[in-house]
């Protein structure tokens, strides 16, 4: 059984069956591998340690190199994420703006670092590089979506939004 944010749990036997229904669905396509570890991903909200011996089959690869690609990818999650997921652009053009200071204050906030989950389940804190919003740093996404010019006072929105 595999742990979700909802408290309810996964049958191992459906992540073999779901993981083989993602690579299906993708198996066609050159370089496979990217596209099921998103699809996996999307399908689970995270990337099962239990769907990486199916897809290593699949594709005739090791599980360790599976496993290489999941770890070495920050797009891709090895636990389930919390109800919201905050990213914090972390690239040039927000350094360049005090994303470092933006960080900081949300770690401090939230209680937790990147790619940390708060123990109530409530956020996943991540770092992304660029969200396209450089003329607008520095950038976040809470959910899917985009905030930029994020200061002090977007912070406290944020983090109130994230606790309601
Ligand atoms: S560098 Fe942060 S949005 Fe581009």
């Amino acid at each position: 059984m595999l742990p979700q944010p909802s408290g309810t749990q996964i049958k191992l036997a459906d992540v073999a069956g779901r993981t083989s229904a993602v690579i299906a669905a993708h198996a066609h396509l050159e370089g496979a591998l990217l596209p099921i570890l998103h699809g996996i991903q999307d399908e689970f909200g995270f990337v099962p340690t239990d769907s990486l011996p199916v897809i290593a089959d699949a594709l005739n690869i090791s599980k360790a190199e599976a496993h290489g690609v999941v770890t070495f990818y920050h797009d891709y999650r090895s636990q389930p994420a919390g109800r919201h997921v905050l990213k914090l652009c972390q690239a040039e053009a927000c350094q360049s703006m005090g994303s470092d200071r933006v960080a900081a204050m949300v770690k401090q906030a939230l209680g937790i670092g990147f790619h940390e989950t708060s123990k109530d389940g409530s956020v996943t804190l991540e770092p992304v590089y660029c969200l396209g919003l450089c003329a607008c740093a520095p950038a976040a996404m809470l959910d899917g979506e985009v905030i930029g010019r994020v200061d002090a006072d977007a912070i406290n929105e944020i983090v109130a939004e994230i606790r309601t």
